[in-house]
């Protein structure tokens, strides 16, 4: 088989590799990649939401099949276009693509369905949302942008004055565009956030390990939201219990309600859970692998995913079994400093070479080029390094060891990925 990757971040690479693994595939191509894919996939110069020209390209490569890795070309139809031209892709439809690209439709197929989550209101006006945010007291309220704001159009806000000074960027200043037409504000929910993925036919709903990631630029989530600055898996505060609790009252149900208004969902389904006192709730869904959780969940999966993917395609996912290590994986971003906010590239980065050695490591490349034999710095993220290990806690310091080889200037990551799982382990018992 023929396979195109459509992105070029760290899950990208992730993909890369896993499938790369499969006795199916003969061919890799990634566009438009990153330089740290070249050994295992062919770079395409296309960007990822140049559909028609993905497309084209496709058709005249005959590729077998087109896996999605980021949500904007899932969002603007890439899947509808694909597969107008019979050409088989990994993904949701444009439609089905909504529970992440509108914040609305996702909240009111919640509350339709009663799919637990915070409770919430919708504003298309500026002043309506300001009233609300000065009446309603209660302090902490999340705002959300409506629509794709690459992970930045979330904020808690502590006080009417920070609600308004976000309002005021997301509705008036547009700063993530016309992510910005409508609000939704939330009530804030405690506890501890994870990640579950699962394959979905539309029908069947096959849940993949869970994870945890850590959204905020600094340690004990300070700082700005960014794409995730580090994961593992498997959280240990979730159980099987809780596992299949989440799959009763969340996932199955959300395929179902999507069912229920006409809308076949295929691919990944991700759903973002805090897990309050009273169950686990719907903080946010995605439509696509969760980066950098791929990271984490993917190497852990033992089986075929190219096999995974086309019974997902042929809606018979209930011939597909995952089997999965026992390890644990746990991986820390190494961004640019200053990210997510501004910050230089082009820096070199050291150490690379010395990473080979550890059988135990793999190095996904996030924001990176090759620059004649020595790569540099292309982006925010920049590296994702994730080790396999027999226990989580062993992972988490093989990984804050290993990345001690590596330096490039301004180079900033978190030193506290996993706390919450540290803390629960050790039982202490802190904040989390
Ligand atoms: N790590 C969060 C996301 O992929 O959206």
């Amino acid at each position: 088989m023929k396979i195109l990757v459509v992105g070029s971040g760290g899950r990208e690479h992730t993909l890369v590799w896993k499938l790369y693994q499969s006795e199916k595939v003969k061919k890799i191509y990634a566009a438009p990649g990153n330089d740290g894919m070249q050994e295992l996939a062919e770079i395409v110069d296309l960007a990822a939401d140049n559909i028609q020209g993905l497309a084209d390209w496709a058709a005249e490569h005959n590729i077998d099949l087109t896996v999605v890795g980021p949500e904007k070309p899932l969002v603007a139809g890439i899947v509808d276009e694909f597969e107008k031209r019979d050409l088989r892709i990994f993904g949701p439809s444009r439609e089905a693509a909504r529970l992440e690209g509108s914040k609305v439709f996702s909240k009111q197929i919640l509350d339709e369905y009663d799919i637990p989550t915070a409770e919430y209101e919708v504003f298309t006006e500026l002043d309506r949302a300001l009233n609300y945010l000065q009446q309603v007291g209660n302090y902490p309220h999340v705002i959300k942008a409506e629509g794709l704001a690459a992970g930045k159009g979330v904020e808690i806000v502590q006080n009417f004055e920070q609600a308004s000074e976000a309002v005021n960027k997301i509705m008036g200043k547009k700063a993530f565009g016309e992510a910005g037409d409508r609000i939704v504000v939330e009530d804030f929910l405690e506890g501890r956030e994870v990640s579950v993925l699962a394959l979905t036919d539309g029908e069947q709903v096959l849940p993949l390990v869970p994870s945890q990631d850590h959204k905020p630029v600094f340690d004990g989530d300070e700082g700005p939201n960014t794409g995730g600055m580090g994961a593992y898996s498997p959280p240990p505060f979730v159980n099987q219990k809780l596992e299949e609790k989440i799959h009763r009252t969340i996932l199955r149900p959300t395929i179902e309600a999507l069912q229920d208004r006409g809308i076949k969902y295929k691919g990944i389904l991700y759903a973002g859970l805090i897990l309050t006192e009273s169950g686990p709730r719907v903080l946010e869904f995605n439509v696509r692998f969760g980066d950098p959780e791929a990271q984490v969940v993917i190497p852990r999966l033992k089986s075929d995913l190219v096999e995974a993917m086309e019974l997902t395609i042929d809606e018979r996912l209930e011939e597909a079994e995952l089997e999965w290590s026992a390890q644990s994986a746990a991986c820390v971003m190494l961004a640019s400093g200053g990210y997510p906010l501004t910050y230089e590239t082009g820096f070199e980065i050291k150490g690379l070479e010395d990473l080979e050695q550890y059988d135990d490591l793999l190095v996904f490349h996030s924001g990176t080029r090759k620059e004649g034999t020595k790569f540099v710095t292309d982006g925010g993220r920049v590296l994702g390094l994730t080790v396999l290990g027999s226990s989580l806690l062993f992972t988490i310091d093989k990984v804050y060891q290993y990345l001690e080889e590596i330096e490039f200037e301004d180079m900033h990551y978190r030193t506290d990925i996993g706390f919450q799982a540290v803390n629960y382990l050790e039982g202490s018992g802190d904040v989390e």
